[in-house]
């Protein structure tokens, strides 16, 4: 079950942790995309899985937590297990980002950068996606939803 309360202790189980950060050489350079590795299997850094990573690489936790600041898709909150990104760049805003943003917070019940109690959702902006031409965009995951409306969007699989 999905943690919910983001002020609550930890209770992550880290099983495969060592192997996840030696598919990697410990080397500086390998600091991001850890990050991301990590970020991707526990959808969100968890305390002791940064203290390992900082200690595999051998390079001190504050850079380790200055870089995983520095990057919006790393987050020390769980994320739900569905990412949806409301692209809110000039042509998606021109072409009715807001309102689709509005009815995302409808559909979901959640406000821009919350997580669903039930840990399903997490829903987010962006600024382009670089799919401009298919504005408004949606992304579910790393899946673009392209020229959405009313109707299409409610064809979403959310
Ligand atoms: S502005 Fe939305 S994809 Fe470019």
């Amino acid at each position: 079950m999905p943690k919910t309360n983001p002020g609550a202790p930890e209770a992550v189980d880290l099983t495969g942790l060592r192997g996840l950060l030696e598919s990697r050489p410990p080397e500086a350079r390998e600091l991001l995309p850890l990050l991301r590795d990590i970020q991707t299997r526990y959808r969100h850094l968890p305390e002791e899985a940064v203290r390992g990573l900082s200690e595999y690489l051998g390079l001190p936790l504050a850079r380790v937590y200055a870089v995983s600041r520095f990057y919006k898709s790393l987050s020390r909150v769980p994320k739900g297990e569905r990412l949806v990104k409301v692209c809110l760049g000039t042509a998606c805003h021109l072409r009715g980002a807001p309102a689709l943003l509005e009815a995302l917070e409808g559909k979901l019940g959640l406000a821009l950068g919350e997580t669903g109690k039930d840990g399903r959702f997490t829903l987010e902006s962006v600024n382009c996606v670089g799919a401009c031409a298919l504005a408004p965009v949606v992304m579910l995951d790393d899946e673009v939803h392209g020229k959405l409306n009313d109707e299409s969007l409610a064809d979403l699989p959310l």
